[in-house]
């Protein structure tokens, strides 16, 4: 018998909505994104994302379990973010969650979007399962409707891994010895790294979300005519974004670089920074894989740069870099296993990190 876990997200700008099983396979999604509603403000504006969760989460909670086939009585549990986030976006999620896990009686789970984002990188987006299939499948078998009617399952990622978790609310390096055991390397010391695209995208003239506008900008500058500065902090593992922010209005006020070279200084100079500190904690922590996770690690440029750091790299596919809610129905069947639990009076915690 396969679990199947409901997944809700709602921290951020992305009403996300997904039926997982055993924590891997996606049986279905449906996300609203809020991007537009957001653009005009350069930035999400907090009191419109939560009136817009209102709005679609109803809706796509029973888009999901329609598309998945599945009703209440063969879901396992409720997973829900509840933090870290904006905490008006995050009530609304933990509500819905809460008052479908008293009327159905279904456990609730509340995680982490930190713990979410991780496990984005053990979906396996492209296996594809039928509740049928799911419910029928011996633990261990092979993937029903692969090529060969049993191809052996992808292998589970390994411990102990480095993982940098990086989009436009965080920026975290943490060591991850087993499900659950997870320790915070390193954070940054004033903007994620995504809210330094999109400051960045800001002061260029280019649009939001900003991370993606300076990739396509950057494709046509050559980051060597203009060498951003990369902060150096007291300790190893920690990031600091601001300076180059300064330094990038500095040099687009100078008025002599062109938009692309711009932007492919900055880029260059994000994607230094995040390698460099990667680097130092390969080297102090035993790691035999490193993982990328969050919305910035949909950056073509990152992804190339960490190929040759020595260890395996995983990154999620593109979709599962920002935030949906496969991510959020993995990180609660694995809680799950390991005895999580929420009551009914779950609050919303906007600094979460990382729970047991
Ligand atoms: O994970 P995410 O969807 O939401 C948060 O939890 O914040 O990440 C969104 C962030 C935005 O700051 C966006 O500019 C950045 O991820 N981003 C990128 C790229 N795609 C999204 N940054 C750099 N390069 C990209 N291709
Ligand atoms: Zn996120």
């Amino acid at each position: 018998m396969s679990d199947l876990i409901l997944g809700i997200e709602t921290s951020c700008d992305e009403t996300a909505v997904a039926v997982v099983a055993d924590g891997r396979y996606i049986l279905a999604e449906a996300v609203a994104s809020q991007v537009q509603l957001h653009a005009p403000y350069g930035g999400v504006y907090p009191e419109l994302a939560s009136r817009q969760h209102m709005r679609d989460i109803v809706p796509l909670i029973r888009r999901a379990l329609a598309d998945s086939q599945t009703d209440w009585q063969q879901l396992e549990a409720i997973a829900v973010t509840y933090g870290p986030g904006l905490p008006g976006a995050l009530l609304v999620g933990v509500n819905v969650a809460k008052g479908l896990a008293l009327a159905t009686g279904l456990p609730l789970i509340g995680v982490s979007h930190l713990e979410g984002h991780l496990y984005s990188n053990w979906l396996r987006p492209g296996c594809v399962l039928t509740p049928a299939e799911t419910q029928a499948r011996p633990v261990g078998a092979g993937i029903p409707g692969s090529a060969s009617g049993e191809e052996p399952l992808p292998e589970d990622p390994a411990f102990p891994h480095l993982a940098l978790i990086v989009s436009g609310g965080h920026t975290e390096l943490v060591h991850v010895r087993g499900h659950g055991a997870v320790t915070v390397l390193g954070s940054t010391l004033d903007d994620a790294a995504g809210e330094a695209f999109d400051k960045a995208a800001r002061l260029l003239g280019l649009g939001y979300p900003g991370g993606p506008a300076i990739e396509q900008a950057a494709r046509a500058g050559d980051a060597s005519r203009l060498e951003l500065p990369v902060a150096v902090t007291d300790s190893p593992f920690d990031f600091s974004f601001s300076g180059l922010k300064t330094a990038l209005a500095r040099a687009v006020a100078s008025g002599v670089y062109d938009l692309a070279d711009l932007a492919a200084a900055f880029q260059s100079a994000v994607v230094r920074a995040l390698t460099a500190g990667i680097r130092r904690a390969l080297n102090a922590y035993p790691a035999a894989e490193l993982h990328l996770a969050g919305g910035v690690s949909a950056n073509g440029a990152l992804r190339r740069a960490v190929q040759d750091l020595g260890v395996p790299v995983r990154c999620p596919p593109l979709a599962y870099c920002t935030d949906n809610g496969a991510m959020t129905a993995a990180a609660g069947y694995w809680a799950r296993r390991r005895g999580r639990q929420s009551a009914l009076d779950l609050d919303v915690v906007s600094n979460l990190t990382f729970p047991d």
